[in-house]
């Protein structure tokens, strides 16, 4: 008889709209800017000037920033930073945000790196989906690139989270012109062992301030990828849908999706927004014009207001970026911060 029943709405009040038209049912939420890891692309080797713990969004402050989200329509949340699992007890805010009424979907990126250990917990605290980062399979390369990073531990991770349902897992990989671009293959035929559960993501290196690695464009890696299989375009649907371009390898049944900001921009169809370790709501990647909700929270905001203030920040949100393969603007901010 339900199935006769009006469907009820998740949401009592108006959709998050930007000046464009663009909805916003995604959030993305930095932990914290800390890292166990100090990839070369992300970070300098001693680390950046941590974020003091008094600036950083309490677990309760996040959780009901989430709460006001979601009456506004937002359904899939990521948990990212900097690395996520170096917050002490995540899993608490894991499970305050799955039982939080209108996320549908509840997800992390992850260096996996402590993630053999953590994944059931994560798993019994309600986390859905995990993207884990690894950009290369040679174990002295993986040291290098993440400056201390120790590749089996990562992927004990990633069979850890497989086994304790954690699924599907993405695989983010950034490849670097002459750094590790030659490694497309290998990395093809070692994940589609796992084909059935795992997705293997490419994603442009973006420069943040200096350019400092050479951008691989997707489209080049596809091309390489068409000689030795045949790709077939995988439609995008539902709350995961996201700005990958999905192809399915036929011969092996892998799923390989290109994330590609600078090629394939994908501003127009952009319905995320990432609330920064902070508490600054970066409506885009691009762009540092970041109002905080952390000082309107402090001062003793009520929902209502939050939720006007949101909208506000929202609807001014920048029409996109230019920055291309090789020029146009670089992106603003540390990645860390802002939550990739
Ligand atoms: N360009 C592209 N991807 C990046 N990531 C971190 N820094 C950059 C960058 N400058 C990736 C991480 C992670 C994802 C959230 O973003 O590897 O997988
Ligand atoms: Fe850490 Fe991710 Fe940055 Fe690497 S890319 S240093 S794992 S936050």
């Amino acid at each position: 008889m339900t199935g006769l029943l009006p469907t009820p709405t998740l949401t009592r009040r108006q959709p998050l709209v930007d000046r464009l038209g663009r909805v916003h049912t995604y959030l993305r939420v930095s932990v914290t800017d800390r890292c166990n890891f100090r990839c070369v692309y992300c970070m300098p080797p001693e680390g950046l000037n941590w974020q003091p713990r008094e600036d950083l969004l309490t677990y309760e402050e996040i959780g009901r920033l989430v709460g006001v989200f979601a009456e506004m329509g937002v359904q899939k949340v990521r948990l990212t930073g900097g690395e996520p699992t170096v917050r002490s007890d995540i899993e608490a805010l894991i499970a305050q945000i799955a039982s939080c009424k209108g996320i549908l979907d509840l997800a992390m990126t992850t260096n996996g790196h402590t993630l053999a250990r953590l994944a059931p917990r994560l798993a019994r605290a309600g986390l859905n989906r995990i993207n884990v980062s690894l950009d290369t399979l040679r174990p002295e390369r993986f040291g290098r690139v993440t400056r201390g990073g120790q590749l089996t531990r990562v992927l004990e991770g990633i069979e850890a989270a497989r086994q304790a349902g954690i699924t599907p897992i993405k695989i983010n990989v950034v490849l670097m012109k002459d750094e590790n671009d030659d490694e497309l293959f290998e990395l093809v035929e070692y994940f589609a062992q796992w084909a059935q559960d795992t997705e293997l993501r490419f994603i442009e290196y973006m420069p943040f301030g200096k350019r400092r690695h050479g951008t691989v464009p997707s489209h080049s890696l596809r091309d390489r990828l068409s000689q030795q299989y045949t790709l077939c375009a995988q439609p995008q649907h539902g709350t995961s849908a996201g700005p990958a371009s999905t192809w399915t390898l036929a011969e092996n049944s892998l799923k390989v999706g290109f994330i590609s900001p600078l090629s394939e921009h994908f501003c127009a169809t952009c319905n995320r927004l990432r609330l920064m370790c902070d508490g600054h709501l970066r409506t885009c990647l691009a762009h540092d014009d970041t109002p905080s909700l952390r000082d309107l929270l402090r001062s003793g905001a009520t929902d209502h207001a939050l939720e006007d203030a949101i909208r506000a920040m929202v609807y001014a949100k920048p029409d996109g970026h230019d920055a291309q393969i090789n020029g146009g603007t670089h992106f603003e901010g540390v990645m860390t911060r802002i939550g990739g």
